[in-house]
């Protein structure tokens, strides 16, 4: 009762890949360790919206050391399910970046494009640091090299709802993450 479960949207859902307790036990284990690495630093996180925010919440509340949060919101793939390549920004920080050591917080890592240009694009601000928290990561599509110092669970190579992630702006409330129907998305876009 009061979350979206599997169960719920079973139609749309070949199977679970990530149990809620199980991203809520990396999340923690993870923030404990950025609790540790960066007591004192005033650190600010920057999650990338929309599928950043549920992870954001859980990570940030799971800290022990005081942080600053602002939200970029990106444009990368549209309603499909391949990258498009380019990044635009759709929304921009409120925040002054220069000298600030960042943690960006993604959802997912899948060919590191849009990582890869937020963090060239933070450094050319003036960051003091940037390092990245994914928690979802696809290694076998991987096409550019970014460093992603924080990471919660590799995935294979499937296209994933929930915890924040969408396809077509659903499912980002499904409580765990889970492998999508090729059913769904197939016909419906390139
Ligand atoms: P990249 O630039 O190819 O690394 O794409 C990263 C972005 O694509 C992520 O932040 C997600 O918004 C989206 N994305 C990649 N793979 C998936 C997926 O399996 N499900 C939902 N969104 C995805
Ligand atoms: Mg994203």
């Amino acid at each position: 009762m009061g979350r979206m479960k599997i169960a719920d949207v079973a139609e749309s859902i070949d199977h679970e890949l990530v149990s809620s307790s199980d991203i809520h036990d990396r999340i923690a284990e993870i923030a404990r360790q950025v609790s540790e690495d960066h007591r004192g630093d005033d650190l600010l996180l920057v999650g990338v919206l929309k599928g950043a925010v549920n992870t954001m919440v859980a990570f940030s509340q799971a800290l022990s050391i005081p942080v600053t949060m602002d939200f970029m919101s990106l444009s990368s793939y549209g309603s499909g399910t391949t990258s498009s390549g380019s990044v635009k920004v759709r929304q921009d920080l409120s925040t002054d970046v220069r000298g600030r050591h960042i943690l960006v917080v993604e959802d997912i890592v899948d060919s590191g494009r849009t990582l890869a240009w937020l963090v060239d694009e933070f450094r050319r601000r003036g960051a003091a640091s940037v390092e990245v928290f994914a928690l979802l990561e696809k290694p076998a599509r991987r096409e550019v090299d970014v460093e992603v110092k924080y990471h919660g669970f590799d995935i294979p190579d499937e296209f994933v709802v929930g915890f924040g992630l969408d396809y077509d702006e659903r499912f980002r409330n499904l409580d765990s993450i889970a492998v999508l129907k090729p059913s769904v998305y197939q016909g419906a876009h390139a």
